[in-house]
């Protein structure tokens, strides 16, 4: 294998950044995936020498080299498809993302999905041992690689590791059932710094750490017996909040949200949900509460529609192939009982759209609505906000989404209760603009002032202040 340039900041995350595309003439070429993760490090990457170290999504890619794409040094992990299987769909989305996610389906415990689960983290160590400067900053990414800050520490004493965690860290209770509970932990304290979306999920580690693994701790701060300090806290993700402004101001998706409204009959008010079509995103409840109050005569399919995302997600789990049998089927009843000629009360649509078309649906709704079970931080919900520059439109928020510790102006609601949910969506749509306004102003505010540069920058920072006689020192700049 081709060996790449020697990196001073590596990201290592289960995905690479780019998704493989068929170009009109049949060749396939690769292009950037929409996220805000990567517009956000790009600066930081370029400054410093990155590197990013990813799975390209396939199995197909057993031989592909390290790559640069758009300035961006790419460096491929191959999965086979026996660890697709088990160390993807099995232990990070079988095992680990149910437990983490309170249970909302029942996790496998598979010891064959762990010891896969063992080996692939360990294979992205050893890219990252190998493509990492003397005194590199290493940002690992999320629960698919929790193991990788410990084994790359044992190869490479001298980086500084960081690691962040996309999606919820659960309380004590139900981590403890996880046979492979030490391990985690141990694995995380490999890093210097381990950064969570809220302060309740570093608690959590921080408690369990205590507990499972007998460490003395104060506050956020684990002392380990080599003397060595780690650090646990909370640095909530945003969105690149400028780019939703500018790209929601350009006549292209203006045009295109008139159209959206036009193509759905005009409606007096439109609901929109987007989603990954995933068992913790509440989309059942949601559409049951929105259909009980066109039932409840509260509303009519003549003035509302429901325009539902959902884009697919982990297809060949057996949890997602019943969750998307169990929505077509409530759409399809609620539309049947429902609607009328021309007017379903949902307009139900499984795919995956690019970001302008994203910014669109989000300038045709009046009413946004967000209720997963429970969710590490929500995107969709502080993109919506960015893109109402006008300060209008109503935000309905779940209160287990991690988002509503910052949209507190949201209706915050529960999405397990039902008629909770029926009167909060009333409130919003009957909400005189005034308050819509003062609401979505402040949100606003909170998402503008909060993007993901900042965030991106705040763990950078603190991971250079942890140890700065160590290493080198990976600081963004002013500006950055
Ligand atoms: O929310 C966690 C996350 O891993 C995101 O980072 C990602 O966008 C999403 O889940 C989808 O994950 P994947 O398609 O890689 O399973």
């Amino acid at each position: 294998m081709s060996q790449p340039r020697l990196a001073d900041l590596v990201i290592v995350a289960n995905r690479l950044p780019v998704d493989r595309v068929t170009m009109p003439d049949g060749d396939s070429d690769w292009r950037r995936s929409p996220g805000g993760l990567v517009s956000a490090l790009e600066p930081v990457m370029r400054a410093h020498d990155g590197a990013w170290i990813g799975w390209p999504g396939s199995t197909d890619d057993a031989d592909l080299e390290p790559f640069v794409e758009d300035g961006l040094q790419l460096v491929p992990v191959h999965l086979s498809e026996q660890e697709v299987e088990e160390f993807y769909e099995g232990f990070s989305n079988g095992t680990l993302w149910p437990l983490y996610h309170d249970l909302v389906a029942k996790p496998g415990f598979h010891r064959e999905w762990w010891d896969s689960y063992v080996r692939v983290n360990q294979r992205f160590a050893e890219r990252a041992a190998e493509v990492s400067a003397e005194g590199a900053t290493v940002w690992v990414q999320d629960y698919q690689l929790q193991l990788v800050p410990q084994m790359l520490r044992e190869l490479r004493p001298d980086l500084r590791i960081g690691f962040y965690l996309h999606i919820p860290f659960p309380p004590a209770e139900l981590f403890s059932q996880l046979p492979w509970r030490r391990q985690i932990l141990e694995g995380l304290l490999g890093a210097d710094l381990i950064g969570f979306q809220l302060p309740g999920g570093a608690g959590n580690f921080v408690r369990l750490v205590r507990g499972r693994v007998g460490h003395k701790t104060h506050r956020d701060l684990v002392y380990l017996p080599d003397g060595r300090t780690v650090k646990a806290c909370a640095f909530p993700i945003s969105i690149d909040a400028a780019g939703f402004i500018e790209l929601a101001r350009t006549p292209a998706v203006q045009d295109r949200a008139k159209e959206i409204r036009e193509a759905l009959g005009n409606p007096r008010k439109v609901f929109l949900g987007i989603d990954r079509l995933d068992y913790t995103k509440g989309i059942y409840p949601r559409l049951r509460a929105f259909a009980e109050l066109i039932a409840d005569g509260l509303l009519d399919v003549e003035d509302v529609v429901f325009v539902q995302v959902a884009t697919p997600s982990r297809e060949r789990v057996e949890e997602y192939r019943i969750l998307r049998d169990e929505i077509d089927r409530l759409v399809g009843r609620i539309n049947g009982d429902l609607g009328r000629i021309g007017r379903p009360a949902i307009s139900y649509l499984h795919s995956s759209y690019p970001r302008e078309e994203m910014a669109a649906l989000y300038r045709a709704a009046d009413i946004m609505v967000v209720t997963p079970y429970r969710d590490g931080m929500n995107l969709v919900a502080k993109e919506y906000v960015a893109c109402r520059y006008d300060d209008d439109g109503a935000l309905v928020l779940s209160e287990f989404a991690g988002a509503a510790h910052e949209l507190r102006q949201a209706y915050l609601v529960n999405p397990y209760d039902i008629n909770g949910m029926k009167a909060s969506l009333m409130e919003a749509y009957h909400a005189p603009p005034k308050e819509t306004t003062r609401r979505m102003r402040a949100m606003r505010k909170q998402v503008v002032d909060n993007d993901v540069s900042a965030w991106a920058k705040s763990f950078l920072s603190a991971l250079a202040d942890i140890r700065p006689e160590h290493g080198k020192t990976v600081r963004p700049a002013r500006g950055e």
